[in-house]
């Protein structure tokens, strides 16, 4: 559906494909009656989560945002010899649409279609990068891409996906493949892949990359609970959590957490949740690769590695694949 009622500004295509709040409902009180109890991270970004998640993006225990730049800086030119000009480029999860800037001048795409979860902060994002690229053909959707989705609008030419940000991550191995699987259908066989995937690392590094010092991560998990009490009439005490980061070596991720401080009912459209003291709600997952295991995950979606880059230190990778 094109929405002409929330079309910003003519400079932008704007597509609506986001499910109503009644879906969000259902899936936070089946998240809230398993056990353990869990929410899923796609909700943290609300405009507010999405600000503070550009915060943690610059933060000094973060490396992951400064490093995929960097490399996406310093191989950009390679990256777009290696896919050529005019493609149809399609970020997923495009927030603020800062690290493709990195790409536009070198690849020279044909359009550029932003997605995202966050309505608002989608469009101001496309919008200025409309306004700074005006040679560029700018379309933004809202989508929830974790569930079926289909290109709303007609796009003739190569495609080419970019999802930066181990923003796979969040996704188990197997739901990881199959996400993998829809990009390949979406860009089409011999259409690539720009994919930056977070490396295994020691606990330390990892565990404070999501506990940083300043609470700017703490305060982003609690804003899913802020979020909740507000868009769905709950009432969690948020001032009785706290925030956790814990690197599960067997699991190969790290988790972040919402722990109660105290015994606490919560109630959502009638339905009551009993939180006991020291109970979690585990709230994101962020798993973590080898180069080689992120290569095999890929092949079982058929996509075939074309060339892997990763800085010095190696923290983080950036892999063009191509679907066959
Ligand atoms: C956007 C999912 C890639 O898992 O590193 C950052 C989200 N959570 N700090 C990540 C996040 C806490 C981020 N991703």
């Amino acid at each position: 559906m094109k929405s002409q009622a929330l079309q910003p500004n003519p400079i932008i295509e704007f597509y609506d494909l986001h499910p109503p709040m009644g879906d969000i409902k259902s899936d936070v009180i089946s998240g809230l009656s398993s056990t353990p109890k869990a929410l899923s991270p796609k909700y943290f970004y609300d405009q507010k989560g999405s600000q503070l998640f550009d915060q943690i993006c610059e933060l000094p225990e973060y490396y992951v945002t400064r490093t995929e730049i960097d490399l996406l800086e310093q191989h950009g030119e390679e990256i777009a010899s290696l896919i050529g000009k005019d493609s149809i480029l399609m970020e997923l999860g495009s927030g603020s649409s800062l690290k493709i800037r990195t790409l536009l001048s070198a690849l020279k795409p044909k359009a550029y279609v932003a997605m995202d979860i966050s309505k608002e902060h989608l469009i101001n994002a496309a919008t200025v990068l409309a306004e700074d690229y005006e040679w560029l053909e700018v379309h933004a959707v809202c989508v929830d891409f974790s569930l079926p989705w289909q290109l709303p609008m007609h796009l003739k030419g190569k495609r080419t996906a970019f999802f930066p940000g181990s923003s796979l991550g969040n996704f188990t191995p197997d739901a990881a493949i199959k996400l993998l699987n829809q990009i390949g259908h979406l860009v089409g066989k011999g259409g690539e892949l720009i994919i930056g995937i977070d490396l295994k690392k020691d606990r330390s590094t990892l565990e404070s990359a999501y506990n940083d010092a300043q609470g700017i991560t703490a305060t982003f998990n609690k804003n899913l609970l802020v979020r909740l009490n507000r868009e769905l009439n709950a009432n969690f005490n948020v001032e009785a959590f706290h925030h956790e980061s814990i690197w599960n070596r067997a699991e190969s991720r790290v988790e972040m957490h919402l722990v109660s401080d105290a015994e606490q009912t919560v109630s959502i459209d009638g339905k009551e949740f009993t939180l006991l003291e020291g109970e979690s709600i585990h709230t994101e997952n962020s798993y973590k690769y080898t180069l080689d295991e992120f290569t095999k995950l890929a092949s079982r979606a058929n996509f075939d590695s074309v060339k892997v880059w990763q800085d010095v230190n190696q923290l983080f990778s950036i892999h063009l694949l191509k679907f066959r």
